[in-house]
């Protein structure tokens, strides 16, 4: 029975996929900042673990725990959307701490055993935005696509060891936590000379009607660990499908 260790399962994305491959009979080690059994189903192939991305501590302790794994899932992110004279260095560092690093440091905390075994799976969650140019999204949109170029390279460098690295771009999803987790470092990110333009950037998302189930994020994060022909980079969500064709 395979094991997957998916990072950020308090809510959305995290949290289905988890339930996802608990219901096809993987083994699945639920990582989240504070641990919860809460949203989950009970199970004996389920374990909840503490895990903070951006603390080199609580990685190797998750690490640790969790014992050997088959697949890896890089799923925790924080969103942040304004224009970029409003955002404070603090929170583009949060950003790129979590969304950038926080894959960085997990994928080196797994490559040993990956290499040593000769197998093995890591699955990056960044974002169909990293397709299209797009406003008030600069600072996310970086932090998103240097995790694309990551994976691309490394990809390349574990190709020898049998170890694949994929991509998962979701679309928008309104059901997860992403906008509520966002707002707090979102203060004052939209000044008085950009309103007027962030008002049209928001009428126009009003008038998009496809969007991203939690489900076909899951749905691609399996493909992704369970089907080694799968794309590197695998879109997730109608709007996501949407986006690459027009790319
Ligand atoms: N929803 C969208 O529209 C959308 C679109 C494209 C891509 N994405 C990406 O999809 C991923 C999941 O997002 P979501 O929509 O499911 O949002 P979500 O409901 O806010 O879930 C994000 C998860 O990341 C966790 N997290 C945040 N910082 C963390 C840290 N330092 N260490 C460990 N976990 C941390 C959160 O945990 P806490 O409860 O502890 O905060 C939460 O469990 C993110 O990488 C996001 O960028 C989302």
């Amino acid at each position: 029975m395979k094991t997957v260790l998916i990072t950020g399962c308090s809510s959305g994305f995290g949290l289905e996929t988890a339930r996802y491959f608990l219901d096809r009979d993987w083994n699945v080690v639920a990582t989240m900042r504070t641990p919860s059994y809460d949203h989950l189903p009970r199970s004996d192939r389920l374990r909840v673990i503490a895990l903070d991305v951006t603390d080199p501590d609580s990685i190797w302790q998750a690490i640790e725990s969790a014992g050997p794994i088959d697949v890896l899932v890089n799923n925790a992110g924080i969103g942040l959307l304004g224009a970029l004279e409003g955002t404070s260095m603090d929170s583009a560092r949060v950003i790129f701490e979590t969304n950038t690093l926080g894959t960085i440091a997990m994928t080196q905390a797994v490559l040993p055993q990956f290499r040593q075994r000769k197998a093995g799976v890591v699955v990056n969650v960044t974002s169909a935005v990293t397709l299209l140019p797009l406003p008030l999204l600069s600072v996310y949109r970086a932090s998103k696509a240097a995790v694309n170029a990551f994976t691309e390279s490394l990809a390349l460098e574990l190709e020898q060891f049998n170890v694949r690295v994929n991509l998962v771009l979701p679309g928008r999803a309104p059901e997860t936590r992403f906008g509520e987790n966002a707002r707090p470092h979102m203060d004052g990110a939209i000044p008085e000379a950009y309103a007027e333009m962030a008002q049209g950037v928001f009428a126009a998302w009003g008038e998009q009607t496809a969007v991203t189930r939690a489900v076909d994020v899951a749905e691609a994060v399996w493909r992704a660990a369970n089907d080694p022909s799968s794309p590197l980079r695998l879109c997730a969500g109608a709007d996501a499908v949407a986006m690459a064709e027009a790319n």
